[in-house]
Order: C-alpha cells, then structure tokens, then sequence
C-alpha cells in the first residue's frame, strides 16, 4: 500500500482550494516548532515545508535550541495563536523531557491544532465530535458546493483528527481494505498515533487490541490479527511467523539506520510474502500523514473565513 497516490490525490484537492481562498485574499498557513531536535526531525520539517510549497501554503518555521525553557516556548505559541497569517501550528516532538509536551499542545488554540493533540481536540475526537470524516468518506472530498463540508465545519469547527492515525484510515479504505468486524491489533499506545489509532479503527466497527511495551506475548495476539497496525519506534519488531497468512500489515515506524536509511517496525522481507496488503517505509503512511496535515490547515483556513465571514455562504 503506497501512500503516494493518496497523498497526491489530497494534496492536488488542498491545492485547488487554497488557491480558491488566495482568489478572496486569503493565504493559508501553517507554523512547524522545532525544540533541539534530531536529523529526522529537520529532515521531516525540511518535507513539510517543501510539499506545503507545492500546494501554496506559507510555513513559518519556529527552531528553538535545546536549552528553550517552558515560558519561551509558550510565550511563541502564544503569538502564533494571534497570528492571522497561520492557520495550524505542528509541534515537532518529542520535545526535552525537561518540558512537559502536555503543556505545550494545550497552549495552541484549538482551531489551529491540526494535528488535534490538545486536550480539546482529543476529547472532542474521543466524544465522536469530530470524527464525522471517519463515518462518511463523501465528507473528505471538500468539493465545490458539497452540502456537507459546510454543515460539517459549522458544527465542528475546531476538532481536528491527528493526522498519522486517521491517515492510517484513509490509507487502507483507499485501497480497500474492509476494517468492519475485523480483528485489529495496534502496537503502541502513544497519544499522537497508537491510542486515537485504536479508538479509529473502533469507530470503524473493528474489534481492537492494544498493546504496549508490557504486554506479554505479542505473538499470541498478532495471531488473529487481520490487520496489525504497528507505531513502536522498534526497527523489525514484527517478523513474518507472527503474523497469519492474508493479514493487512500497516508499518507507521520510522528508524533511522546507522547508514542514514530509513525502516519500519516491521521486518518487511519476512512479514510481505504473508501479507495481503503492506505499507513499505519509506513512502507509505508518511506521505499521507503530510497531506493530511495540510488537509487540516486548509480546513482550519476555511473554518476561520466561515466564522468571520458568514455571508460567504450566500
Ligand atoms: N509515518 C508517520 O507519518 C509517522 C508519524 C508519527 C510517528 N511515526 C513513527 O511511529 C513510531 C511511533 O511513534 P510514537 O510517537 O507513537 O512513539 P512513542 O510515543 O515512543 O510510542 C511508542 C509506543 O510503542 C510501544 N512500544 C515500544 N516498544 C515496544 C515493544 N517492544 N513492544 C510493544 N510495544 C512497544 C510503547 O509502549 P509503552 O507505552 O508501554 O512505552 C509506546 O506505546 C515512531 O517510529 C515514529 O517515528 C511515524
């Protein structure tokens, strides 16, 4: 399953729309805060401001040093919610562990967390107040005088999904995968991908597991699995004879080997010849994760000029 058509497909949407909001004197734009950080973290900043470019969103990059104390970066977030020009802000983690990362996602405004990690946007997304996309595909296309986008942003106007997750969704609906009664294990429980992953697939009707760095025999779970959804950080944590032949394999890892190159949680030369469906790494989620991200940016620029500009809609 490569994300790469996907992401285009998103991606050549977002384009068309924003340029429709530049026609009404409106830019779009989205802030990438770096704390410290590692190689990965300013190869995936240098990515998203380099594919924001080609569908006419403005970036504005925010590099703080490793030594930034909680007050400054705050004191940041706080400009860039008063900022007209940005629309979303993404917060590159992890962040020092010094800094509490709860503090800074529930510093941005939640009509610019588009990547839906503050507390507003996650209970919203956990009440199922702003998971309309997840139930009717129809709703994601943002075509031209669509009923239902508009009547969707008005009652949802700031809960956004977080992007690697629910582009774990779009990825296996794009190519079909049926997610209703199967069996779906998630490695990792992270806020940002494994929890809001499992509570997706749950929306989507799958019978879902969850397991961690404690579970004690993820063999014994992977065995059923229809479609395994791995986001460890571990490189090769998921080998061929632990999963059933004919299981969708989802690999949101990223690991970067001493070489430079990058791969997944899971060992793909063992688990594909076993698996219906597989996402290569690189060029599977990641891709989709990005035009996702942009897909939310736009949303939070439309839902702002819907907000203030109510005539608009005559
Ligand atoms: N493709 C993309 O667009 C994209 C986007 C975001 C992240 N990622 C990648 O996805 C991976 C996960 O990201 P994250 O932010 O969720 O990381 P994270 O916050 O470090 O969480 C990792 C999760 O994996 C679990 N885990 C670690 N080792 C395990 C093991 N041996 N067995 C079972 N579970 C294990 C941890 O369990 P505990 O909770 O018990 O510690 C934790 O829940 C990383 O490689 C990251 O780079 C990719």
């Amino acid at each position: 399953m490569s994300g790469k058509r996907l992401a285009s497909e998103i991606k050549a949407r977002v384009k068309r729309h924003v340029e429709n909001l530049s026609l009404m004197g409106i830019d779009v734009g989205l802030a990438l805060m770096q704390v410290g950080g590692t190689a990965s973290d300013e190869q995936y900043l240098k990515t998203t401001v380099s594919v924001s470019k080609t569908v006419g969103i403005k970036t504005y990059e925010y590099r703080l040093p490793e030594t930034a104390s909680l007050n400054e970066i705050l004191n940041i977030i706080n400009q860039i919610n008063g900022d007209e020009r940005i629309n979303g802000l993404l917060v590159l983690f992890p962040i020092p562990r010094r800094i509490n990362p709860r503090r800074v996602v529930n510093a941005i405004a939640p009509e610019k967390d588009v990547d839906g990690l503050g507390s507003i946007s996650v209970g919203m997304f956990a009440a199922e107040e702003s998971m309309f996309q997840i139930f009717d595909k129809d709703d994601l296309t943002y075509d031209d005088g669509k009923n239902s986008t508009v009547a969707n942003m008005a009652c949802a106007p700031h809960g956004f999904l977080p992007c690697t997750p629910f582009g774990v969704i779009r990825l296996l609906e794009h190519y079909g995968v049926e997610i209703k009664g199967k069996n779906a294990v998630v490695i990792g429980k992270s806020l940002a991908v494994g929890k809001p992953l499992a509570l997706m697939l749950l929306a989507k009707e799958a019978t879902v597991t969850i397991c961690h760095k404690s579970s004690d025999d993820l063999a014994a779970h992977l065995k059923n699995a229809g479609i395994v959804c791995a986001a460890t950080g571990v490189a090769g944590l998921i080998k061929g004879d632990m999963i059933k032949n004919g299981a969708v394999i989802v690999d949101i890892g990223i690991n970067i080997k001493p070489d430079g190159s990058f791969v997944g949680d899971v060992d793909f030369e063992s688990v594909s010849p076993k698996a219906a469906f597989i996402t290569p790494v690189p060029g599977g989620v990641g891709p989709v994760t990005i035009a996702t991200l942009l897909e939310n940016t736009l949303r939070s620029a439309q839902n702002r000029v819907l907000l203030k500009t109510p005539l608009i809609l005559s």
